[in-house]
């Protein structure tokens, strides 16, 4: 079922982007294993306030913001308006291409997601990564349980965890942010 946010809910994140975009969301961006031609998927993308530094990280790739909140989207489509290289999709992860991203994104989004349904979100992002992609997520600290949940899947579905760190994120707190690495064929 898809959770609609509330007029304020998209208020305050309004907010928190314009005075704290460069320390939350520009700071992991600035992280993102990127050289500028990937095919880059921006899962959960919510109002664009990652996708909208991760787009200039791009001149020669492209971004794919997908989020399953049409109201989330259609402010993520405002706040990326300027940008060419852009897309917007509203389906669920199943209905993504397969071997089609070299680098997926979540920024505070998989602890949300049931764990009943993250069993198949987590896979379908896996098969939508290019051999050799990396996927990369930042979810917070204190959701200890959702967070090996989410190891545990990842790593089931074929991704070899390569780094991990914590960082302290403004107005959030602590967070975990972990790559992950799908082989290439001949590693297989
Ligand atoms: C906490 S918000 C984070 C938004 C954005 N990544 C950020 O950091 O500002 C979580 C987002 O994940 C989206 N979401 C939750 N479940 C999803 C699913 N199954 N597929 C796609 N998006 C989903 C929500 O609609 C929401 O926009």
């Amino acid at each position: 079922m898809t959770c609609e946010p509330t007029r304020l809910e998209m208020f305050l994140t309004r907010i928190v982007f314009f005075l704290c975009g460069k320390s939350v969301y520009q700071d992991f961006s600035d992280r993102l294993p990127l050289q500028g031609t990937e095919k880059v998927l921006d899962f959960g993308c919510g109002m664009g306030t990652v996708a909208y530094y991760v787009a200039r990280r791009l001149p020669q790739g492209h971004l794919v913001c997908l989020d399953i909140s049409q109201r989330r989207l259609s402010a993520c489509r405002r706040t990326l308006r300027r940008f060419r290289n852009v897309s917007f999709l509203c389906v669920e992860a199943s209905e993504l291409p397969r071997d089609s991203f070299d680098v997926i994104y979540c920024h505070f989004v998989l602890h949300d997601i049931p764990p009943g349904d993250l069993e198949t979100v987590i896979p379908w992002l896996a098969e939508s990564l290019k051999p050799g992609g990396v996927f990369v997520i930042r979810e917070p600290l204190n959701e200890a349980e959702a967070l090996r949940g989410i190891k545990r899947l990842t790593e089931h579905s074929g991704l070899l965890l390569k780094t991990s760190r914590i960082t302290h994120v403004p107005l959030m707190g602590n967070a975990v942010e972990s790559i992950f690495a799908k082989n290439t064929a001949r590693e297989v």
